[in-house]
C-alpha cells in the first residue's frame, strides 16, 4: 500500500530571509526558495526590523509563486500551510503569518503554526531520512543557543541555553569589532583559516550551577579588551589569529556541553542545527568528538542550516501528523518558547 502524499506549502519570514518551500511527507523537498535581505542590512551592520518587514511584504508573493512553480505544483495541490509564528521579529513574523492565513482561508486548507527552533532541528530530517527521535540537538543560530533533548516529534526538553549572547550573535559582534562586517559567522570562519587557533587563550565561559547553560558575552568582551589593549600599546593585532582563537573558544564550549549531555543521557545520535552549524570548524570538532564516543553525528547542508522554509515544512509535517491545527486567530509570538502551545 503506498503512503498518501501530504504536500505542505511552508513559509518563513522571522528575520531577514523571505522563504517558501513545498515539502512532501516532511522529508522530500520539492522546492526551497529563499530571498535573502542580507546585502540590504549589511549597509547598517545588522538587521533593521522595519526594513525587514517592508521587504518581506514586497517579496513574499513572488517567493511563494516561485516555490510552487519550481515544485511543479499549485495551491490546489497542497494539503496544508505551515508558517513560522515565533520566535523572531514581530513585524517580520506577521507578514508570513498573515500570508499563510490568507492562503489557508481562501483555499480551505489546514493552517499550522511552527516554532522556528523546531524548524531548525527538523532541517536534519531532510537529508538524513533514517534520523528519528530520540536524539540530542544543539541549535546554534544568530538568535538562539539551545541544547535540546528531542524525545519525540514535537516533544522537546531544553537542557541548556545561553544566558546572554547567542553563539551567532557573538560571531557577528566580534566580526564587527575586527572590521569584517555582517553577517559575521562566514567572515570569521574564512579569516580563521589564515590564523592560529592557539595564538590567544580566550576564556571558555561556564555558568555557575547550570552546567548546560552557555555564556558568550564574556568571551566577546575578552576579544574587545584584547583589541583595545593592543591599540593602547600601539601594537598591531593579527585579525586572523583573533578570528581563529575566538572561533576555537566558541567551538570548544559548544562541543564540551554537547559531550556532557551525551555522557549523561547516553544518547547515540547527535544533531546540530542553525546558522552556526554551517561552520566547518564546529562540524569537524563535533564529528571527531561524536566519533570518539561512538555517537552518530548529523548536520544539515549549509543552505538548510541558515533560515529557510524547507525546515518549516519538515517540522509542520510532524505537527500535521500530531493533529495540530491553528485557527484564524494565529498570531506572531516574538518570544515563543520551545514546547509551548
Ligand atoms: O539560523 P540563522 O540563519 O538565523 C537565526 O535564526 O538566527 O543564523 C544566522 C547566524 C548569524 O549570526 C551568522 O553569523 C551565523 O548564523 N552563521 C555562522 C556561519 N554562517 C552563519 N556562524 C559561524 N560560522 C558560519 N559559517
Ligand atoms: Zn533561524
Amino acid at each position: 500500500m503506498s503512503e498518501k502524499e501530504i504536500k505542505i506549502l511552508a513559509i518563513e519570514s522571522s528575520c531577514d530571509e523571505t522563504a517558501a518551500a513545498v515539502v512532501v511527507n516532511g522529508r522530500d523537498v520539492r522546492s526551497n526558495t529563499i530571498s535573502t535581505q542580507i546585502p540590504l542590512h549589511t549597509l547598517y551592520g545588522g538587521v533593521v526590523p522595519e526594513i525587514a518587514s517592508r521587504k518581506h511584504t514586497e517579496r513574499i508573493n513572488q517567493v511563494i509563486a516561485t516555490a510552487l512553480e519550481e515544485a511543479g505544483e499549485t495551491l490546489d495541490d497542497m494539503d496544508a500551510i505551515a508558517v513560522t509564528y515565533g520566535p523572531g521579529l514581530v513585524g517580520a513574523l506577521l507578514v508570513g503569518v498573515a500570508e499563510a492565513k490568507a492562503i489557508a482561508f481562501a483555499k480551505h486548507l489546514p493552517l499550522i503554526g511552527v516554532h522556528h527552533i523546531e524548524g531548525h532541528i527538523s532541517a536534519n530530517y531532510i537529508e538524513n531520512k533514517e534520523l528519528e527521535p530520540p536524539f540530542l540537538c544543539l541549535v546554534v543560530s544568530g538568535g538562539h543557543t539551545h541544547l535540546v533533548r528531542v524525545k519525540d516529534y514535537g516533544d522537546y526538553e531544553i537542557l541548556g541555553r545561553t544566558v546572554d549572547d547567542a553563539a551567532g550573535e557573538a560571531f557577528d559582534k566580534v566580526a564587527r569589532a575586527i572590521g569584517l562586517g555582517y553577517p559575521g559567522g562566514p567572515k570569521i570562519e574564512k579569516k580563521a583559516l589564515e590564523g592560529d587557533a592557539n595564538a590567544i587563550p580566550f576564556p571558555k565561559a561556564k555558568v555557575a550551577d547550570h552546567p548546560y547553560d552557555f555564556s558568550f558575552s564574556g568571551l566577546k568582551s575578552a576579544v574587545l579588551n584584547y583589541i583595545n589593549g593592543a591599540k593602547m600599546k600601539g601594537e598591531e593585532v593579527n585579525e586572523a589569529d583573533i578570528a581563529a582563537s575566538f572561533q576555537k573558544a566558541v567551538v570548544d564550549a559548544l562541543v564540551d556541553h554537547a559531550m556532557m549531555a551525551v555522557d549523561e543521557f547516553g544518547c547515540d545520535k547527535f544533531a546540530i542545527a542553525g546558522g552556526v552549524a554551517s561552520n566547518g570548524a564546529f562540524r569537524e570538532a563535533m564529528r571527531a568528538a561524536c566519533e570518539k564516543k561512538g555517537v552518530k553525528f548529523y548536520h544539515p547542508s549549509p543552505i538548510l542550516c541558515t533560515d529557510n522554509a524547507a525546515m518549516i515544512g519538515a517540522a509542520g509535517y510532524y505537527d500535521y501528523l500530531n493533529g495540530r491545527r491553528d485557527g484564524w486567530d494565529l498570531n506572531a509570538v516574538p518570544n515563543l518558547k520551545l514546547g509551548e502551545r
